[in-house]
């Protein structure tokens, strides 16, 4: 990690990935509360659902981490080689090509029919949605299919986040250090706080690609 923008990128995005894939139930699936490097879920495949996004991003990190195999991406086929050979992804089902609903034939075919256990869904919201629920509340409807869904707000010092986000804080830098977790791409826009408006038009109609745009709130225009 070179710079504090790339910095920026960690706290909220890596939060959103790991409360609900690492903390332990019921906060999330309790995958590696503890962070222990035995832990290893080798053999078993795991599915990240927008993983060109930037949380998404930290989910595929985190699933390498914790040696899943396959780590099946759905994302745009455009950062297949970052995707794969920078975060550890082993297949990237491009969102361009394939839709939603083809998924998981796709999927079944790269497992050999393998079930997939393990799904972290980044929910991206375009312009035209209506609805948006991703406070943690249940979903009522997967839990009645004999699903588990764990939602999340990333928050790591409220409860019930808290006992896991000091955990997380505590072995973070380290993850860092060691290459293990590493920042999303960035683009450093000029003009501080009041240039963030003039580039939401951009964000808002999908110009935002794989980067975290990040402003100095010091600078002035
Ligand atoms: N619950 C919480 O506490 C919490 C916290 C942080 C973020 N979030 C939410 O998590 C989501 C992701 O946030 P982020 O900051 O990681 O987003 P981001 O990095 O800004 O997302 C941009 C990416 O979204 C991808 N994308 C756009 N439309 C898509 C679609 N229909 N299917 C799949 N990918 C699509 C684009 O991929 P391409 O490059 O392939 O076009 C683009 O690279 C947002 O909805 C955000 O509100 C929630």
């Amino acid at each position: 990690m070179e710079s504090y923008a790339e910095a920026s990128t960690i706290p909220l995005a890596f939060t959103t990935a790991a409360i609900p894939l690492l903390a332990a139930n019921p906060v999330g699936a309790g995958l590696n509360p503890t962070f222990d490097p035995k832990i290893n879920f080798e053999g078993e495949p795991a599915l990240v659902i927008a993983g060109g996004t930037s949380v998404g991003q930290f989910a595929i990190q985190i699933y390498k981490y914790l040696k899943f195999n396959p780590i099946i991406v759905y994302a745009s086929s455009k950062h297949t080689t970052y995707l794969t050979q920078t975060l550890g992804a082993t297949h990237v089902v491009d969102r361009s090509t394939i839709p939603l609903d083809n998924l998981p034939e796709e999927v079944k075919r790269i497992t050999k029919d393998k079930p997939v256990k393990n799904i972290y869904v980044a929910q991206v919201f375009t312009p035209d949605a209506t609805e948006k629920s991703e406070d943690g509340s249940p979903d009522a409807d997967a839990e009645a299919n004999g699903k588990k869904v764990y939602g999340v707000f990333a928050s790591p010092s409220i409860e019930p986040n808290r006992e896991f986000g000091l955990e997380m804080w505590k072995r973070l830098p380290e993850l860092v250090k060691d290459g293990i977790i590493k920042v999303t791409r960035v683009e450093l826009l000029p003009g501080g706080l009041a240039a963030v408006s003039d580039a939401l038009p951009r964000f808002m109609n999908g110009g935002v690609s794989g980067v975290k745009l990040v402003f100095n709130p010091q600078e002035v225009a």
